[in-house]
């Protein structure tokens, strides 16, 4: 009747989980309205009527957390094993945290453990930033900013379904400007035209349209006047999720409870920060791990690893971390070195370490099953300790990865944790290694399931699977009726490298007594608490050094700053200029990392022209000389969940020029970076918000410094040696003369670069500290420093000082926007006189100060 008359794009699909004929369609209570589009690529044909049933709810009651209501459902959907009664759970946590819980009170089903969630951000007795209002039958729900009325959520437009194994809840959306349901190819705003996005661990090289290793069922909104909001679903298992142009999103889960976050901004860097006190705020990393590192597979003996060490130095090229792939191992076996080809490991390790270098190794979980018995350690004891994951009947699960047939540690055992520690500290006993790579840990197989197979079971075989890679949940990896100490795997598939990064995070601290350095392919949200993540297994090419960008930046958002795409790529041969782009671009990852396939020709930096060397290095060299800056951006992110790697839109919420920009970012809110993502360019279509932004460095064929204009597209000049790199006028940065190593460079002088804003102002800061221990900020074993800028002075005041800064001197300030040349200059009332003043560029810089950085300070100029 009427009821099917639906603009077509606000129907809701009613026939997920296959296609349905008419009768079928009809069967199910829904209406069937075929299109001239493919149902694959557009509306749905077969969707809810507005009058579908769903559940009615009774009355609310206070809880000692909210209040709490029994929904119930009449009438059956077409689902098996429908939870007709649910409880809902509300409650106002803050004033911008609202969280929904929907469970069967009669029958406990699994639930995501969350250990780290913060009380909340809240001002004491404020009024909440939202209106939450419910529809009683068909149950739904709308959440309204109470600021400017906007609707962000509403339920009510799709019923809401719960079945044991299909879970659907649908919201309208308040905009089009939707970021986030990674991990996946994307731009940082996603498509709404009948999107549908799956989120399922899964090895595979990035590509649009597929899931890739993570899972971060985590949106954000822009609301198109400045505010956002975000929406946070807690819940790990295989997922799909259905963007459709009205805008509105609809959630399938295949399991778990319906355990909903919504974060009210209203910026929408608060809105990061509200779901970060949900999952937890990210580590401090080691300063040594800001540095660069240098990786391949194929460094297949230690000789050829002490080579490219040796081939970096005399090139000049810094490196703080030499890296190797699965060649070190016997029979690629983890927690041993092949007693040929890396026979004196421990050695060159204790070399590396000499010279100032970490050293970094991967470890796979896969545990070797076929040594002889007796031979293998790790295999016998973790056996006799209980610490594999189990099949349906409870025998040993055997996959298959690098060493052959493999038995797989269960993370979520607390006797595997206390393994893996074990084992980890008698390798490191062995080779004194600084850091681990975590890889391989979605976990992935070469065979689906197991060498078994698995049985034929509701859990392996679903009514509902999302649109995955290989169509089966199990494809290319573990079994889902494998059973984990938490819960089968089904269920806890996703939370594999997050468990495994706790684990591993947890034992580093316990056996090097220093900071951790863990670096996971797999996540999930709270991975960024013990983890750094790379993006796996890209492509050298332009595309993928391009989509590099968003996916560093959205990481961001999902808590895991220490982040960065494997420069120059990793699958096929790079080229000399895109390899030259990516380590321009790289240097700005938070985390830069050169890694490479093994078929591939070298991609060293040492390996290209003496032009693109120089390119190369000067991009690492600027790195380094930013470290300072980066490490406090790292504390930021660490105590109070700001983002290190930051899209504009977070930056400049107001400017609707910035809402989609993904080829530009910032690091922090002061410095803006513009690289080239194309073959063959030397210029550059950049945005600068308004304002006026200086260039850090001279450019080639330019003498402009400070650009200043009202929020447009400029073109830049980007020859192949420049990354473009500009900081915003009213920022303090600091900055250090670069070294070889982070180690190095952490004892050279500092570096203040100044830039005034047109009213002549600035400002900035310093975290330091020793870089490697633990908890420093929860020890107040650190220094912080804030400088700021006026007229005619910069003044630092340090606000707490310990030994880490002892005695570093300030080298060099460099002033950008001094109108005219200073007569006199002071330094704690002691004339300098090292000035140069360059009237072209209105930059001043001082030389030759013999200030500590410590100390407090003024520098004043007449
Ligand atoms: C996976 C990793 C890659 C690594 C390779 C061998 O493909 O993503 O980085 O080099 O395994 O260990």
């Amino acid at each position: 009747g009427d009821e099917c008359a639906l603009p077509s794009e606000s129907r809701f699909d009613c026939a997920r989980d296959r296609a349905l004929s008419r009768e079928e369609c009809e069967e199910r209570g829904c209406c069937y309205a075929p299109l001239t589009q493919s149902i694959s690529s557009g509306p749905p044909w077969c969707f809810y009527p507005p009058s579908y049933p769903g559940y009615s709810m009774g009355p609310l009651s206070p809880t000692s957390r909210g209040q709490a209501a029994t929904l119930t459902r009449s009438v059956p959907s077409y689902l098996p094993r429908e939870v007709s009664t649910l409880r809902l759970e509300v409650m106002l946590e803050t004033e911008n945290r609202l969280h929904l819980t929907l469970k069967d009170p009669t029958s406990p089903r699994y639930e995501v453990p969350l250990s780290e969630t913060h009380p909340g951000s809240s001002s004491e007795g404020q009024e909440p930033l939202y209106i939450l209002q419910f529809l009683p039958s068909p149950f739904g729900f709308t959440v309204q900013r109470r600021s400017s009325g906007r609707v962000l959520l509403n339920t009510t437009v799709a019923p809401l379904l719960f079945a044991d194994q299909y879970l659907q809840l649908s919201t309208s959306l308040p905009s089009g400007l939707i970021s986030g349901l990674g991990e996946h190819y994307t731009p940082i705003s996603l498509d709404l035209n009948w999107t549908s996005i799956t989120l399922w661990n899964h090895d595979v090289a990035p590509h649009s349209d597929l899931n890739l290793y993570g899972s971060h069922p985590f949106y954000l909104v822009q609301e198109d006047d400045g505010k956002a909001h975000g929406v946070f679903l807690l819940n790990s298992n295989a997922m799909e999720v259905v963007l459709q142009p009205t805008p509105a999103l609809t959630w399938i889960s295949t399991g778990g409870v319906l355990d909903l976050y919504v974060f009210l901004g209203p910026d929408p860097q608060d809105v990061v920060r509200q779901y970060h006190e949900v999952i937890g705020f990210p580590m401090m990393p080691p300063y040594w791990a800001l540095g660069f590192h240098l990786c391949r597979w194929g460094y297949t003996t230690t000789n050829a690893t002490r080579d490219v060490v040796h081939r970096m130095r005399s090139a000049g090229f810094p490196l703080d971390a030499q890296w190797n792939d699965i060649d070190y191992a016997d029979g690629r076996k983890v927690f041993t070195f092949d007693p040929q080809r890396f026979a004196d490991l421990p050695a060159m390790v204790n070399e590396f370490h000499r010279e100032g270098l970490k050293y970094v190794l991967i470890l796979d979980p896969g545990i070797s099953s076929t040594a002889p018995p007796g031979s293998y350690p790790p295999f016998d004891e973790g056996l006799q300790r209980g610490v594999f994951i189990r099949n349906s009947t409870g025998q040993l699960l055997i996959g298959k990865v690098w060493p052959g047939l493999t038995a797989f540690p269960d993370f979520t055992n607390p006797e595997t944790r206390s393994w893996w520690e074990d084992n980890i500290r008698a390798f490191h006993d062995r080779v004194p290694f600084d850091g681990l790579w975590i890889d391989m840990n979605e976990p992935a197989s070469f065979v689906s399931g197991s060498v078994e197979g698995c049985p034929d079971t509701d859990l392996e075989n679903p009514p509902f699977v999302p649109g995955i890679i290989g169509r089966h949940l199990n494809s290319g990896t573990l079994c889902m009726s494998a059973q984990q100490n938490l819960s089968s795997h089904y269920n806890v598939h996703n939370l594999y490298g997050l468990t495994e990064a706790s684990a591993t995070h947890s034992a580093l601290v316990k056996v090097r007594r220093s900071r951790p350095f863990v670096l996971s392919r797999s996540s999930y949200p709270g991975l960024g608490r013990f983890s750094g993540h790379w993006t796996g297994d890209v492509q050298s090419d332009w595309d993928q050094l391009r989509y590099s960008v968003p996916a560093v930046l959205l990481f961001g958002l999902y808590g895991i700053p220490l982040v960065g795409a494997d420069v120059c790529g990793f699958g096929g041969d790079t080229t000399e200029e895109l390899c030259v782009r990516w380590t321009q671009l790289g240097a700005f990852y938070p985390f830069m990392r050169n890694h490479n396939d093994k078929p591939n020709a070298s991609q060293e930096p040492f390996v290209f022209s003496p032009q693109a060397q120089d390119a190369m290095r000067r991009a690492i060299l600027l790195r380094y000389s930013l470290l300072p800056l980066l490490y406090t951006l790292f504390h930021h992110a660490h105590v109070s969940a700001s983002t290190v790697a930051r899209p504009l839109f977070l930056e400049f919420p107001s400017d609707p020029n910035c809402q989609t920009i993904d080829r530009q970012f910032l690091w922090g809110d002061s410095l803006l970076i513009s690289p080239v993502l194309e073959q063959g360019m030397t210029e550059l279509a950049a945005y600068l918000p308004p304002g006026i932004w200086y260039s850090l460095h001279n450019v080639r064929n330019t003498s402009r410094r400070a650009l200043q204009n009202k929020g447009q597209y400029l073109l830049l000049p980007a020859p192949l040696d420049t990354i473009n790199v500009h900081l915003r006028a009213g920022h303090i940065i600091p900055q250090q003369e670069p070294a070889l190593t982070t180690g190095a460079s952490r004892t050279n002088p500092f570096l203040l670069t100044v830039a005034l804003s047109a009213e002549g102002g600035a400002w900035g800061e310093l975290f330091w500290d020793d870089g490697d221990s633990l908890d420093t900020y929860e020890k107040k074993d650190f220094s912080f420093i804030v400088f700021s800028a006026g007229q005619d002075k910069v003044v630092s005041e340090p606000l707490m000082v310990n030994r880490a800064l002892d005695g570093l001197l300030l080298g060099r300030v460099r002033i950008f926007g001094v109108l005219s040349a200073p007569q006199e200059v002071q330094a704690n009332g002691e004339q300098v006189k090292d000035i140069v003043y360059h009237s072209d560029t209105k930059v001043s810089s001082l030389t030759g100060s013999c200030l500590h950085v410590w100390q407090p300070f003024i520098i004043q100029w007449i």
